[in-house]
């Protein structure tokens, strides 16, 4: 591995609690269906691309629609979301991730954004973050949905590090997944149990610093 040079950051979960905005909207299409959605099933969509959501809700209440039909559902559902996420505040920002953006950007370590969300310039507009990073890579500029490590290569590309220069946070098991086979490391937001694969799991970026970070070079 080399030495760190850059961090490259998953949004949903990492800096900014967002699940619980999809949360209601998938519940309110799946009251629609005919059956409950409930916040242990939406444990699964995290981290997941919006159709793949879709997919898991379906098959969770046992409806089998045309692909016309779930292109139609996911804009609706994508509606209802846009709703909450256009009314956030910077107050909703994760605590400890805007300092440690910002002690990163001070001590000259590169910084990306590396998310599955089509929504991903909404959301950091709305919490003015957007000038923090120097290169974005959200769910409109991939192909590939994570475990698969486009998103975090493209984003060490647009950076000009290599990804052994990296490190990525992610609360996800996909995520960190698609983090180490980027040849990156991880450090894992969230439960160890989870994200044990992570070079280090810590419960949020508020247990985050430089000193830490190097940590794992
Ligand atoms: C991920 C979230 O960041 O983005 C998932 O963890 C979500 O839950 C995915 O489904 C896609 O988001 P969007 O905003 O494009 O529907
Ligand atoms: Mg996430």
């Amino acid at each position: 591995m080399g030495q760190i040079k850059a961090c490259l950051f998953d949004l949903d979960g990492v800096i900014v609690d967002t699940a619980k905005y999809h949360y209601i909207a998938w519940r309110e299409l799946a009251a629609e269906l005919g059956f409950e959605f409930t916040e242990e099933d939406n444990e699964r969509l995290k981290g997941v691309s919006r159709m793949t959501s879709l997919n898991i809700l379906l098959e969770i209440g046992g409806v089998t629609l045309s692909d016309e039909e779930k292109l139609r559902l996911a804009e609706k559902k994508n509606e209802n979301y846009r709703t909450f996420i256009l009314k956030m505040q910077p107050d909703e920002i994760l605590p400890g991730a805007e300092a440690f953006l910002k002690e990163l950007k001070a001590q000259g370590i590169k910084i990306a954004l590396g998310s599955a969300s089509k929504n991903a310039m909404t959301i950091l507009d709305r919490l003015q973050l957007t000038d923090l990073f120097e290169a974005i890579i959200d769910g409109t500029k991939v192909t590939e949905a994570k475990p698969d490590p486009e998103v975090f290569l493209k984003g060490a590309e647009a950076l000009g590090v290599n990804p052994d220069e990296c490190v990525v946070f992610e609360d996800a098991e996909a995520g960190v997944e698609a983090a180490l086979a980027g040849n990156m490391r991880c450090v894992g937001i969230g439960s160890p149990d989870v994200l044990g694969k992570a070079n280090i799991v810590v419960d949020g970026l508020h247990q985050m610093n430089y000193e830490k970070l190097m940590e794992l070079n």
